[in-house]
């Protein structure tokens, strides 16, 4: 088995480590890099996390800093009721011992896309601010990527940020805009699916017993989110696993049932980052609209800790 060379883009954020994990334990995966961005936290503490997570699995993986504003707003609020003061939840925080590559994330992506023409697939847990600037910058690369693959948007149900938006689209509409009408080859995990991939509170437990150091470390972590999720959902018994569906779709798209729409952003007014379907239109997108959240839960438990 050859492993898929991937990139992943993220705002770590708790999910986001938790996709880190996943990705950097699994053999199908090859991951050249993170790059980062900002959203849940700034992108100086997103470029952190992820160094001071890669640490704590043993990865040496490079880490390339990217955009710190959406193309055309000001971002100066960050969610940290949901990921954590420092955005890895209750998780001690460390210094990392690394420092991020000099090569910012956008010339990151282009580079690696153009060295493996066909070949890397991209993946997008955050805004996707880095994306759109990377096809503004080369436009190429959208025919050279083996795939896309987006955490964002909720297309045939609510949004998490207002009724209509999902986060991710939220924090940048206008980038989510240009990906979508950029010509990639996108499959997007959104709201529809991730929103039915819960990680149970007692299987946490099971990682602060059973895993040790890192089991307790990525316990903390995570048990800070799953609060969030019970304060805003009342009995949901766990937090979503957003970000690692996405790595999972990955590894192995028969966790998801895919349907080919044109996906529009609304870039104004009260549905602001809706992720619309435009029945009749040419298809742009491969929505996932069913999962199989069992198999998905039980495959990403067996690979992170
Ligand atoms: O809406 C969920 C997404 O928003 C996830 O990527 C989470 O990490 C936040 O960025
Ligand atoms: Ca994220």
């Amino acid at each position: 088995m050859t492993a898929k060379p991937i990139i992943l883009d993220v705002d770590t954020g708790v999910d986001d480590a938790l996709a880190i994990a996943y990705a950097i334990r699994s053999p199908e995966l090859d991951v050249l890099g993170l790059t980062t961005t900002f959203g849940n936290i700034t992108v100086k503490e997103a470029t952190r996390n992820s160094l001071i997570v890669l640490e704590k699995l043993g990865s040496d993986v490079p880490v390339a800093s990217g955009a710190e504003q959406p193309l055309r707003r000001v971002k100066t609020d960050y969610p940290r009721h949901i990921h954590g003061e420092h955005g890895l939840g209750g998780a001690e925080w460390v210094e990392p011992k690394r420092k991020p590559l000099p090569t910012p994330a956008v010339d990151f992506i282009i580079e690696q896309v153009r060295a493996r023409e066909g070949q890397v697939t991209l993946v997008f847990v955050g805004p996707l601010t880095n994306l759109a600037l990377a096809v503004q910058k080369d436009p190429g690369i959208a025919g050279l990527v083996d795939q896309v693959v987006i955490m964002g948007g909720a297309v045939r149900r609510r949004g998490n940020v207002t009724p209509y938006a999902e986060a991710n689209i939220y924090s940048d509409p206008e980038a989510a805009d240009i990906v979508f009408r950029s010509g990639l080859p996108i499959t997007l995990v959104g709201l529809d699916v991730t929103m039915r991939t819960l990680l149970p509170s007692s299987r946490v437990q099971v990682w602060r017993e059973r895993s040790g150091e890192l089991g307790r470390y990525f316990a903390d972590m995570t048990d800070f989110y799953i609060d969030f999720y019970e304060k805003g959902y009342p009995g949901i018994g766990g937090c979503a696993l957003h970000d690692p569906l996405a790595i999972g779709v990955v590894i192995d798209p028969s966790f998801v049932t895919l349907e080919r729409m044109r996906i529009v952003v609304d870039t104004e007014g009260e549905t602001l980052a809706r992720t619309a379907e435009q029945p009749g239109g040419e298809p742009n997108v491969s929505v996932c609209v069913d999962v199989q959240e069992e198999r998905f839960l039980e495959h990403f438990l067996s690979r992170v800790i």
